[in-house]
C-alpha cells in the first residue's frame, strides 16, 4: 500500500512541540501534572467545568450513556457514529438520525448539510415525550457524508428547542475545529472571529460533550468527556474507575494527555485548517473536474466518491464500492473503505467510497497521485466488474444484520 485513506482517526503525524511535551509527561498515578495541564486546556477551548479524560471516543461514550440512557429511550442526533449508535443500542435505547433532507442527497450543496432538521426534532420529541429522552446529540463535524458541518444558528436552534423542553444537549465534537472553520468561512457573520472563538461559541450552546483526540486532538491515541453537571460528573467517574482508570489519567499515560493538549492547541491555528480543508477540497476538485461522481460539497476531513453513479452497471448486490475500493487499490495502492451494501446490507442508502485524510501526512504531490489513480481507475470504469461474497467474518455479518434490524425499524 502506497496512500493510505482508510480513516482519519488516529493516523496523523504529531508535531515536533507534541512529541516534546510527551518527553514531559507526569506518570504519577493521581494528581498528575500532565492531567492538570490537560484540564485547563479543555476548559479554555469549550468551557465546560469537568474534564474526564478516556483512552478515545468511544470509551467516553460508553460512560455517559450508561450512566444517563435507559432502556426504551430515544436518542436524536444528526446522524449518529457507528459507536454512539451501537453503544445507545446496548444500554437497550433507540438512535434517531435526524439530519435535514439535503444531507441525504450527495449532489446537494447546501452549505451545512450536517444541521439537524429542527422540525423532525420538534416532532420527535413531541411523540417519544421528554421523559424518554435523556438527551440530545449533535456530531460535529457530520461524519457521515464525509465530515459536513452544523451551523452556529442550526446549534443555537437545537439549543432554544432543549431549553423549552428541558433536555440537555451533548456534542460529538470529534472534529469540531473543521466545524467551527466551516462556521467562518460559509456562516454570515462570523468571518472576522478567530476559530478558537467560534469553536467555544458551539460548545457554549451544549452541555457536555464526547471526543475523540485521535481527530482534532492531533493524537495517536486519546478522548475525554467534558460536562458541566458535577453529579453527572461524578457519577461518570465511578464508572471510570472501574473500566479506564483514575479520574486523572482515564487510561491514557501521562504523554498521552500532554500530546493531547498541544494538539488541541494546534488544532485551532487557522493556518492549519486552511490546509486541511484545501487539501481535501482540492482532491474534490480535481477529482469532479474530470468528471468523476463525488459527494458534495467535500467536507473536512473526506471525500466520498459516489459508486453507484460511477459505475451504474454494477447492482448493489453486487457492491459497487466495494468494486471501486479494490480497482483503486489495485490501480494505485490506495486504500479507501467502502460506505455501501457490504457495510450496511440492506439498509445501505448510497454506494460511497470514503477517501479520508489523514492529518499532517499528506502533501499536494500525493494528492495529486491519489488523483491519477482515481483517473485511471474512472477510464476503464465500463470494464468494472461487480464483486460478491466468498467468506465472511462472523463478526461482519453480525454488523450488517444489525443495521438491517435498525432500518427496518427506523422505517416504522
Ligand atoms: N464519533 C465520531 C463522529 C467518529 O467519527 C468517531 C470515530 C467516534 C465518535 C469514535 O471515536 O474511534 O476514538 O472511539 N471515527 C473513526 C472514523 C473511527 O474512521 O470515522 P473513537
Amino acid at each position: 500500500m502506497l496512500i493510505d485513506l482508510l480513516t482519519d482517526s488516529g493516523t496523523g503525524a504529531m508535531s515536533s512541540r507534541q512529541w516534546a511535551a510527551m518527553m514531559d509527561g507526569d506518570e504519577s498515578y493521581a494528581g498528575s501534572r500532565s492531567f492538570y495541564r490537560f484540564q485547563t486546556v479543555v476548559r479554555d477551548i469549550t468551557g465546560l467545568v469537568e474534564v474526564i479524560p478516556t483512552h478515545q471516543g468511544r470509551a467516553a461514550e460508553r460512560i455517559l450513556f450508561a450512566t444517563l440512557v435507559q432502556p426504551g429511550q430515544v436518542v436524536p442526533n444528526n446522524t449518529h457514529f457507528d459507536t454512539t449508535r451501537a453503544n445507545i443500542e446496548y444500554c437497550g435505547a433507540e438512535a434517531l438520525d435526524l439530519v435535514i433532507p439535503e444531507g441525504r442527497e450527495p449532489a446537494s450543496r447546501h452549505p451545512f448539510k450536517g444541521n439537524i432538521d429542527l422540525g423532525a426534532l420538534e416532532r420527535a420529541i413531541g411523540q417519544v415525550g421528554v421523559k424518554r429522552i435523556p438527551f440530545v446529540m449533535v456530531t460535529v463535524t457530520n461524519n457521515s457524508g464525509g465530515g459536513q458541518p452544523v451551523s452556529l444558528e442550526n446549534l443555537k436552534a437545537v439549543r432554544a428547542l432543549c431549553d423549552r423542553h428541558r433536555l440537555p444537549l451533548i456534542l460529538d465534537a470529534c472534529r469540531f475545529a473543521e466545524n467551527a472553520y466551516f462556521i467562518k468561512l460559509r456562516e454570515p457573520g462570523y468571518a472576522d472571529w478567530p476559530v478558537a472563538r467560534i469553536a467555544r461559541e458551539m460548545f457554549g450552546q451544549a452541555d457536555g460533550c464526547t471526543m475523540s483526540a485521535k481527530k482534532d486532538g492531533l493524537s495517536n491515541i486519546g478522548g475525554f468527556l467534558a460536562l458541566n453537571d458535577p453529579d453527572v460528573a461524578a457519577r461518570c467517574r465511578n464508572l471510570l474507575v472501574l473500566t479506564e482508570g483514575f479520574p486523572t489519567y482515564g487510561g491514557l499515560a501521562g504523554y498521552d494527555l500532554e500530546a493531547v493538549a498541544t494538539g488541541l492547541e494546534e488544532v485551532l491555528d487557522e493556518e492549519y485548517l486552511r490546509y486541511r480543508v484545501r487539501s481535501t477540497a482540492y482532491l474534490a476538485e480535481r477529482a469532479e473536474a474530470a468528471g468523476v461522481p463525488v459527494v458534495q460539497p467535500p467536507g473536512g476531513h473526506a471525500v466520498y466518491l459516489d459508486a453507484r453513479a460511477l459505475l451504474p452497471h454494477i447492482p448493489p448486490s453486487q457492491y459497487p464500492a466495494q468494486s471501486l475500493c479494490v480497482e483503486l487499490y489495485r490501480a494505485g495502492g490506495v486504500r479507501g473503505v467502502e460506505i455501501g451494501s457490504v457495510m450496511f446490507g440492506n439498509a445501505a442508502r448510497h454506494e460511497l467510497l470514503r477517501l479520508a485524510i489523514p492529518r499532517r501526512v499528506y502533501t499536494q504531490s500525493h494528492i495529486d497521485y491519489v488523483v491519477e489513480a482515481i483517473l485511471e481507475v474512472h477510464a476503464l470504469r465500463d470494464r468494472i466488474r461487480g464483486m460478491r461474497i466468498v467468506e465472511e467474518p462472523p463478526f461482519l455479518r453480525h454488523f450488517s444484520a444489525r443495521f438491517e434490524t435498525i432500518e427496518k425499524r427506523n422505517e416504522k
